[in-house]
């Protein structure tokens, strides 16, 4: 098994100019211009996810798509997308996670652009999943992180029930305290799974490390 350190990063808490940041992303729109690439991935799952007319849930930075699998048989009502940027992580779903009867689609996509597709497209979720985002752990590097980043308010308007999952508690602070800024209550909570969900959290939690999540009812809009 890979052994894994714990984040280390200069920040001893929260990002002092994270609620400025914030405030400045949910009061100014996101108008980078889309990459062909993610319009493509967007177009190509858009007939299957508009006309199932099942609850939607976005397993987002699904990485090799495993956790992908299992929550499309834990919500076999729901129809269940796996996005990731990567080839190479999608790649390796099929010869080893992928899961025969589970309904389910993965998409090769840049999020910064496919979360602000999909809510202009009026999808709206039952469920997200962010687990184990990158922590982009250098101050310089806030607006990288998910919560820091101009495309959060697209996150908010996708709604539902957001789980987000790190080893960094830091990050989900952070995650807390934008929610906070946005007006939607959420909490850090450990988190310490039976069975670890994703190959992330299997080398996070085999490592000794300690794992945190936070969960939010969004409202979509
Ligand atoms: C630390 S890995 C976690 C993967 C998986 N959730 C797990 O726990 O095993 C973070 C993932 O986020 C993906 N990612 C990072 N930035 C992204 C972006 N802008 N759009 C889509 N995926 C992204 C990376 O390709 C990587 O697979």
């Amino acid at each position: 098994m890979n052994v894994s350190r714990p984040v280390a990063s200069p920040q001893a808490g929260p990002h002092e100019k994270l609620a400025e940041v914030v405030a400045r992303h949910l009061n100014h729109p996101f108008l980078k211009p889309y990459a062909a690439h993610t319009v493509a991935a967007f177009e190509d799952i858009r007939p299957v996810v508009e006309s199932g007319g099942k609850p939607l849930i976005f397993d987002s930075c699904c990485g090799v798509g495993e956790s992908t699998a299992w929550i499309a048989r834990l919500h076999p009502e729901a129809l269940v997308v796996g996005i990731d940027q990567s080839l190479h992580r999608l790649d390796k779903h099929d010869r080893a996670y992928r899961k025969g009867n589970a309904d389910y689609l993965l998409a090769r996509a840049d999020l910064n652009d496919f979360w602000r597709l999909a809510l202009d497209a009026g999808w709206r979720l039952s469920r997200h999943y962010l687990l184990y985002p990158n922590p982009w752990p250098k101050p310089g590097h806030l607006q990288r992180r998910w919560h820091g980043a101009p495309v959060f308010p697209a996150l908010l308007g996708l709604g539902g029930r957001l789980e987000v999952r790190s080893n960094w508690k830091t990050y989900i602070e952070e995650f807390v305290r934008a929610l906070e800024v946005a007006g939607v209550p959420s909490a850090v909570e450990p988190w310490n799974p039976a069975t670890p969900m994703t190959p992330f959290e299997r080398k996070y939690q085999g490592s000794g490390q300690d794992l945190w999540r936070c969960v939010a009812e969004l409202a979509s809009g």
